[in-house]
């Protein structure tokens, strides 16, 4: 079968690693991928969310399955455009995308079906919402109803923060339409985590856990990221607490989407906040996570494109998704200035003798010359696997420095464990 990858970043490098292992897989395309993927696949020059471009080159080229791995496209509709055509594709339609590009919409959807989530209210214009704000304590949380890019949250300690933060989004308008709308919300002190679920419409099979790590440096500080390493399994989901998940959250929102008349296919991200002992949901997201997806791969034991099939063709079994018992672990080492303002096309050396490690490529490319250069934030994804965390930690931690390019910047105390059990029992 030949299979095209929609996306270019560690997500998707990880995905492509995992689809061509699988004996159902032909050929693999990605658009437009990186450098490293093409050496699994061949990348093609279409971006993500040209839809009609990638469906017209789906036909085309005999594609048996489409994987999407970014949100835009989804939100856009590229499922129910190649559903349309007849050509399957691995990913939400966009009536249940939409829960990703509105976070209004997500909130609605979690009240009416009694999920637990921090209490809200939406507000259309500045005024509506400076008046509202006397609702609740500080600090609050305000949100952009749309997407925007990992920019449209903004945490206020007090008044004077709330008001301006009120301004920049609905009379300024630094994220244009995607704050038209936005959502004001109760601030939950908790610890956070996410549990990415394979779903086929009628069925939801989490995935292992993993740990992802917001925030650009160490200890939590700095600006939101989409990501700067995971860890799987994270030991703050025990069983109990898996269990709490699945019937508090999963089998709610299951329910919620069935009555709602969604039939959800794809990979459905929940994040959540745990508070006291208490999941809450934060924010759907409609797509696998970056880096999550990258630690995941690395444990998934079954066959990707079966998953995949099985999750389109409404036959998803989850006891037949195996993982491996071993740990893994991701560090993103990124452009100097990420999240903000970074260069690109600084040229990355590698040494060759990097020691069972797995190097995931998010923005990388070729220059003139053949040479790998950065091209966007994150750059690469070093990952790896052992028989705990804390020695797949070893193994990345001693091989990154063996990668270099200018500017390069990496967290060091990702998958550190002491630092989460800490979080989770405070
Ligand atoms: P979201 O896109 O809604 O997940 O928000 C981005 C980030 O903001 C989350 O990953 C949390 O770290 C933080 N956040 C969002 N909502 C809340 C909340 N109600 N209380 C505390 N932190 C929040
Ligand atoms: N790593 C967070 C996300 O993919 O949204």
């Amino acid at each position: 079968m030949n299979i095209l990858v929609v996306g270019g970043g560690g997500r998707e490098h990880a995905l492509i690693y995992k689809l061509s292992q699988s004996s159902i897989c032909d050929k693999i395309y990605c658009a437009p991928g990186n450098a490293g993927i093409s050496e699994l696949a061949e990348c093609i020059d279409i971006k993500a969310n040209e839809i009609q471009k990638l469906c017209d080159f789906a036909k085309a080229n005999r594609i048996g399955l489409t994987v999407v791995g970014p949100e835009d496209p989804l939100v856009m509709g590229i499922t129910d455009l190649f559903e349309e055509e007849g050509l399957k594709i691995f990913g939400p339609s966009k009536e249940c995308a939409a829960f990703e590009g509105s976070k209004k919409l997500t909130k609605e959807f979690l009240f009416k079906y009694k999920i637990p989530t921090a209490n809200y209210v939406k507000a259309d214009s500045p005024e509506e919402a400076i008046d509202k704000l006397e609702r609740f304590n500080y600090p609050l949380v305000i949100k952009a109803d749309g997407l925007a890019a990992g920019k449209g949250v903004l945490i206020c300690k007090d008044k004077v923060s709330a008001v301006e933060a009120i301004n920049s989004l609905m009379v300024e308008k630094t994220l244009g339409g995607a704050a038209d709308t936005i959502v004001i919300e109760e601030y939950l002190d908790g610890v956070e985590t996410s549990v990415l679920c394979f779903m086929d419409g009628n069925t939801i099979a989490p995935m292992a856990s993993s740990k992802d790590y917001k925030r650009a440096m160490d200890n939590d500080m700095g600006l939101n990221t989409g990501g700067m390493g995971t860890y799987s399994p994270n030991p703050l989901i025990t069983e109990k607490m898996m269990k709490k998940i699945n019937d508090e959250i999963l089998e709610p929102v299951l329910h919620g989407f069935k009555a709602e008349g969604l039939s959800y296919k794809g990979v459905l991200y929940i994040g959540l906040m745990i508070v006291d002992g208490r999941p809450k949901v934060l924010e759907f997201n409609v797509r696998f996570g970056d880096p999550e997806t990258q630690v995941l791969m690395l444990r998934l034991k079954s066959d990707l494109v079966e998953i995949m099939l099985n999750c389109t063709d409404g036959m998803l079994d989850p006891s037949k998704i195996q993982w491996s018992d071993e740990a893994s672990v991701c560090v993103v080492a990124a452009s100097g200035g990420y999240p903000v303002e970074y260069e690109k096309g600084k040229k990355i050396s590698m040494d060759g003798n990097l020691d069972d490690i797995t190097v995931f490529h998010a923005g990388t490319a070729f220059d003139g010359e053949g040479n790998i250069v950065t091209n966007g934030g994150r750059v690469l994804n070093v990952c790896a696997c052992a028989n705990d965390i804390e020695k797949a930690r070893e193994k990345v931690y001693s091989n990154i420095d063996k990668i270099s390019f200018d500017g390069m910047f990496y967290r060091k105390d990702i998958a550190i464990i002491s630092n989460t059990l800490d979080k989770g029992m405070a």
